[in-house]
């Protein structure tokens, strides 16, 4: 049973202020944080603010592909193709395209200025050169998949879908390592990196899926059957979502810790410093938010989608919902 409020209580809340911009107001928090840490590497090596604004679109777009394709790979599942959500299924498909496109140049143009910093500062050696052919096997894979017009059973989880994510989490990885060894490498900041990137990558990658691809998606086929299949994608999404915002915060505590020391002025009397606090208190923001969502009902505008106890009742194979009171509606 859900421990939510009630109908009521939602509609309260609904009244004050559209509560659907709360997930978009955890995506800025979630752009304006990372912009903050491109910013505070930035500055740790020396470069300015412009360097900073490229590495943080290298970063943003870099989440968004392979956030989007773990979506698309693993939070979606087998079930949801069978049981009446196939079309919603292939209509999410079509749409991260779109978007991937975008995000695939932005990665090209951002991608080889931050390969080229790596080089020059590594002095071109193998790394750097592991790293570029990952990164353009990857973007050239992705170009490929992003490209073709395939139904999609074809796509979910085939071997070139599977290869292309595999890809892109070595990719993030390997900007995590680059990025350490540009100030000299250890095993322990590389591997704090590598989480610290790669929880941002799932976190930003999800959210722009939830709210520019499955909720419209959704809004155009309010059945039971796409109802319960997107609350469960989104269910999915939440636990990595519980997993993500500790390893943030310890990844992210036990960098700081690493520059800059334990020291409160250090804090409170540098720009790094309060880079870094307001980073904290970017984590206590999205908290925040990540607890209203559900109880607000504010995750997705389709009935069900927020909370899968609303749904109730069963689904037929042709996606009809027999009893219940959660028959979807676009409010
Ligand atoms: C307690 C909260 C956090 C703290 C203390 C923190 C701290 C840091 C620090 C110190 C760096 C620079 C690491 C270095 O150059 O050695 C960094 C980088 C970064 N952070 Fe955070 N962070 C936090 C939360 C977040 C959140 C919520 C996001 C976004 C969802 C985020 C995204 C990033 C990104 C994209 C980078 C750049 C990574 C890189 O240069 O390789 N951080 N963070």
């Amino acid at each position: 049973m859900s421990n939510s409020p009630s109908r009521a209580e939602a509609h309260g809340a609904d009244d004050l202020f559209d509560k659907y911009t709360l997930p978009k107001i955890a995506l800025g928090v979630i752009l304006t944080a990372s912009f903050v840490g491109a910013w505070v590497s930035t500055r740790l090596t020396g470069s300015g603010v412009a360097l900073a604004a490229v590495r943080w679109a290298y970063f943003v777009s870099l989440g968004i592909l392979a956030g989007g394709l773990l979506w698309k790979h693993v939070f979606v599942r087998p079930d949801d193709l069978e049981t009446g959500a196939q079309d919603y299924c292939a209509e999410m498909y079509e749409r991260f395209d779109r978007i991937a496109i975008g995000a695939l140049v932005v990665l090209a143009v951002s991608g080889t200025v931050v390969s080229w910093t790596y080089a020059s500062r590594l002095d071109w050696g193998p790394a750097v050169g592991v790293y570029c052919a990952v990164l353009g096997l990857w973007v050239t894979a992705m170009t490929v998949t992003t490209g073709r017009t395939q139904s999609v059973e074809v796509q979910f989880r085939s071997v070139l879908g599977v290869v292309v994510l595999g890809l892109a989490l070595a990719v993030t990885v390997g900007t995590a390592i680059m990025e350490v060894r540009i100030r000299g490498f250890g095993p322990v900041a590389a591997s704090v990196r590598v989480f610290h990137l790669l929880a941002f990558a799932v976190w930003i990658g999800g959210a722009v899926w939830n709210i520019f691809v499955a909720v419209p998606t959704g809004r155009q086929r309010p059945t039971a059957a796409v109802a319960r299949a997107a609350g469960e994608q989104l269910e999915r999404f939440r636990w990595a979502v519980r997993v993500i915002i500790p390893t943030l915060f310890l990844t992210g505590v036990y960098q700081a810790v690493d520059v800059l020391g334990t020291t409160g002025s250090t804090y409170l009397g540098t720009s790094l410093g309060l880079a870094v606090l307001a980073k904290v208190g970017s984590v206590g923001v999205l908290v925040v938010i990540f607890k209203l969502c559900p109880m607000w009902r504010a995750c997705s505008p389709i009935d069900g989608v927020c909370d899968l106890d609303d749904l109730g009742g069963t689904v037929t194979d042709n996606g009809e919902q027999t009893e219940g009171p959660g028959v979807p509606n676009d409010d």
